[in-house]
């Protein structure tokens, strides 16, 4: 069991947080496993009516570990993240997030599938795969052109440019800006509201809301196609001993 994923529970609320903030809370494969465990759990409960998903020391996640991307990448097993990426995309527990400092990758992608999304004037998003090689996932290839527009979604995937809080929110990726100190509380309250809420309702309503997401369902396995064969590429290889060779350098 790893120490890097806190999950914690009370009020109703399941609070995940990611903690491993002197690698800026970049994913390994036993987070994703502990994540997707944790979320699994709330499906199954009658107690846990919603989750709050955070990050730690300033930061939302920095994404994959590119160290267990390269290892993944050369060992051709299936990345962690895509059992992750699964399970949250067919959560039935509403999920807030919270998000401070830097949100990459999956950091993004992953609030296409969370209801509600608090920032501070911190967070920083981006979505760099087609740097790295890459190809977006978590169903993100139709889910930022549906929210965000093609020509924007364009300028966030294809051309992988960063953007602020500001620009997040009037894309509609998240519900507002806070402050920092104010950050957790604030999603926690959000979450508490939800988890005050007749349950059978609120879950059925957010099932609405989302429709049946077999067109997500079907994306994700696109994307897991092209997502493999992107990772064992020599572009991709090149790109994460890049960057690692740079983080010891
Ligand atoms: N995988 C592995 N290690 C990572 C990481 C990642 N995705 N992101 C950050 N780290 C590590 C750094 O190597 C560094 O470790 P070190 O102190 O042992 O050298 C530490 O976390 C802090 O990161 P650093 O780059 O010094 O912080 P920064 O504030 O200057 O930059 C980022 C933060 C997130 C912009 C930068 O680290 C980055 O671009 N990371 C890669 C993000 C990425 O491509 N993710 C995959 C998406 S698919």
């Amino acid at each position: 069991m790893t120490e890097d994923v806190q999950v914690s529970i009370a009020d109703g609320v399941m609070r995940i947080t990611m903690h491993r903030p002197a690698k800026k809370n970049a994913l390994t494969g036993p987070m994703y496993d502990a994540m997707t465990a944790a979320l699994q759990k709330a499906d199954a409960s009658d107690e846990i009516r919603a989750i709050m998903i955070e990050g730690s020391g300033g930061a939302f996640t920095a994404g994959n570990d590119l160290g267990d991307f390269l290892a993944t990448a050369t060992k051709g097993d299936e990345p962690r993240a895509s059992y992750f990426i699964k399970q949250i995309a067919m959560s039935q527990t509403p999920i807030v997030a919270a998000v401070d400092g830097v949100a990459v990758g999956v950091g993004t992608t992953l609030l296409f599938h969370c209801d509600l999304v608090y920032a501070t004037e911190a967070a920083k998003f981006r979505m760099p795969f087609l740097d790295l090689g890459l190809v977006p996932e978590a169903a993100s290839s139709i889910l930022a052109p549906a929210r965000f527009g093609m020509a924007k979604a364009s300028e966030y995937i294809l051309l992988a440019e960063p953007f602020g809080p500001h620009e997040a929110e009037k894309l509609g990726l998240i519900n507002g800006i806070v402050p920092p100190e104010l950050l957790g509380e604030t999603a926690m309250n959000a979450a508490r509201k939800l988890a005050a809420k007749p349950a059978a309702a609120l879950r059925a309503a957010r099932r609405l809301m989302r429709g049946d997401r077999k067109d997500i369902e079907a994306a994700i396995g696109r994307e897991m196609v092209a997502f493999g064969e992107a990772l064992r590429s020599d572009d991709a290889k090149a790109a994460f001993t890049a960057f690692l060779s740079r983080a010891k350098g």
